[in-house]
């Protein structure tokens, strides 16, 4: 069990919350015996001082069983929250390695009921086993020993009973069982519901689909609840049928015993012991029952939080060179094929670009622009074929060192909650203000921070909400530049630019002696450019110049057609 491992650093915690609550079940099962002797010895002679005595006996036994109670409840919080808080280091640690890949097949929805949820099941489950775990074995047998102490031939009513009692339980546990896994499943689905729909409740609202969306919550959870209430309904059966068996236990204990006592076998005390017992076995087993179906949830929850820490990257950090030593050939593509899950998207890319060259590349929505570029920095790896950098293929680099002196604009720009410095210092956390300034200059966000009071310490909210979409793309071609990269990759990044301010950018970039690769889907924003790619269905079907590319390439042509109507409607 891979859990050993976490438990195992807090052994000793779980060791004395162990201790402590068999101590405390050895003083309960105490009690009865206690009950016997005030019943035949102190209120047979009417011996007040022995009923007293002994009654405080038996408020000694709850009191130090309480404390025992609380050390233990102690220990096995400390033991629980230490391994459910490594998980979530661990988890997290995981989390964070995952490639482009990983994060395809998990996505942020259930990484974060992983990481939440299913960890607090494990906690239960841990927490449980030591308050709850320990004592139900221990009272059953210790219920059982002291019942044979009493009467041998009475007691195997106790075992017969007890077996009884397990059976049906266990049966309603395994029938249980595959319910809860279900029930796992759905709130994953409800989770991510939720998630999609907060995220997008502005188009939701824009759409007006929210009764839609309404509904389909309701479905889900009421999926959930319908499952729910079948589980309750087995387990409902839990109770008349264990109370039945105890009662018929209770009733022959008493006949049979009620004889015992007429022949002067047994007394009225041991009686009233061996109910006690018997009411014993059947709270141990009822706990046990309970603790059954929260470890049935663990188990699930066991399940997929060592999927997260068990999903290892693909793309694997193996590279060792560490500094750049450039080239005359900046960038290199060998015969590159790419598939995400073994759909081939990209076909056999080869093309070089040289070094302090623009390059833009255009092709329609879903031609691969975004797929090529993440190759560059190994989001992904290639299927097949070589991309070097500096004439060195990129897998010989060490990942850190790659990406490190790769500047990359994401497609969709994503900032985080903080200030407008931390986020554009994610790029390099040792710059200046003037530095900073210096990248939203060239990104044109200057006025961004000028026209602010609290300029550079301006709040970003969450997902950058308080920003306009050109404010944000400006943002991150900040974070990217202040990196002072050798090769700037823009993703689209100046989609929400309006045209004077598109060309803006361009003028800056055109300043800087770097590696730059434009993907747009204007062709106004990539004109300019040394050289183009034009990407068509996953192939490159045109790579040259825009002059060359409006002669002999027929996709291009159309692109550019397109956009710049008969009628004059030219943006530039
Ligand atoms: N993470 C992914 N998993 C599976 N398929 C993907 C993934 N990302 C993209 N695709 C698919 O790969 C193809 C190329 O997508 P890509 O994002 O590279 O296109 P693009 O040229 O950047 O398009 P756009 O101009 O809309 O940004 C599309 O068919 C898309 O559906
Ligand atoms: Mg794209």
């Amino acid at each position: 069990m891979k859990l050993l491992k976490y438990i195992k650093e807090y052994r000793f915690s779980a060791i004395i919350g162990f201790v402590f609550k068999i101590a405390e079940a050895a003083l309960e099962l105490m009690v009865p015996l206690v009950m016997a002797d005030i019943i035949d010895i102190g209120i047979k002679t009417n011996d007040k001082n022995y009923i007293l005595m002994k009654g405080l006996t038996l408020v000694g036994l709850a009191i130090a069983g309480y404390l025992f109670a609380l050390v233990c409840q102690y220990y096995a919080s400390v033991t629980s929250q230490g391994v459910g808080t490594k998980l979530r280091e661990d988890m997290y640690h995981q989390i964070n390695r995952y490639d482009h890949h990983n994060l395809d097949k998990l996505s942020a929805p259930t990484l974060v009921t992983r990481l939440v949820n299913d960890v607090v099941q494990i906690q239960l489950a841990i927490a449980m086993t030591i308050r709850l775990t320990s004592r139900a074995p221990f009272i059953m047998i210790g219920s059982l020993v002291l019942a044979f102490f009493i009467s041998g031939p009475l007691a195997s009513i106790f075992i017969i009973g007890a077996v009884i009692l397990a059976v049906i339980m266990l049966a309603i546990t395994v029938v249980s069982m595959p319910y809860f896994n279900n029930i796992q499943k759905k709130l994953d689905r409800i989770s991510l519901i939720v998630r999609e729909n907060l995220n997008g409740i502005r188009v939701i609202r824009a759409f007006a689909s929210q009764n839609k969306e309404i509904d389909k919550f309701k479905n889900q959870t009421k999926e959930q609840k319908d499952i729910q209430v079948k589980v309750g309904r087995i387990q409902a059966l839990l109770n008349p049928f264990t109370y039945l068996i105890v009662n018929i236990a209770i009733v022959l204990i008493i006949y049979f015993g009620g004889r015992e006592v007429n022949v002067g076998g047994l007394s009225q005390g041991e009686i009233i012991a061996l109910v006690n017992y018997m009411n014993s076995i059947l709270l141990a087993l009822i706990v046990f029952a309970n603790v059954l179906s929260i470890y049935n949830k663990a188990g699930a929850s066991y399940t997929r939080i060592f999927e997260v820490l068990e999903t290892e990257p693909k793309v694997k950090d193996l590279g060792k060179i560490q500094t750049w030593h450039s080239s005359e050939n900046c960038i290199e593509f060998r015969n590159v094929n790419f598939a995400y899950n073994q759909k081939n998207i990209l076909h056999n890319l080869s093309f070089i670009i040289k070094k302090g060259e623009t390059i833009g590349i255009i092709g329609g929505t879903g031609a691969g622009k975004s797929s090529l570029v993440n190759l560059i920095n190994r989001f992904y790896d290639a299927v097949s074929g070589e991309i070097l950098i500096n004439d060195q293929p990129i897998k010989e680099y060490d990942l850190h060192s790659l990406r490190e002196d790769i500047g990359f604009v994401p497609q969709y720009a994503s900032l985080i909650s903080g200030t407008i410095r931390e986020n554009i210092q994610l790029g390099n956390q040792q710059a200046s203000d003037e530095e900073l300034m210096n990248a939203l200059k060239i990104a044109q966000g200057k006025e961004l921070v000028e026209d602010k009071i609290a300029g550079l310490d301006t709040i970003i909210e969450q997902g950058g909400k308080n920003l306009s979409g050109g404010q944000k793309q400006r943002l991150t071609i900040a974070r990217a530049l202040v990196k002072k990269p050798q090769i700037l990759i823009l993703d689209d990044s100046s989609s929400a630019l309006d045209y004077g301010t598109d060309y803006q950018l361009r003028q800056e970039l055109k300043k800087l002696d770097i590696t730059k690769i434009i993907i747009s889907q204007r062709t106004s924003s990539i004109e300019q450019a040394d050289k183009i790619i034009v990407l068509y269905h996953g192939e490159i079907v045109g790579f040259d110049k825009h002059e060359q590319l409006m002669k002999d390439c027929q996709i291009y042509q159309e692109i550019y057609a397109s956009q710049h109507s008969k009628d004059g409607d030219s943006h530039e």
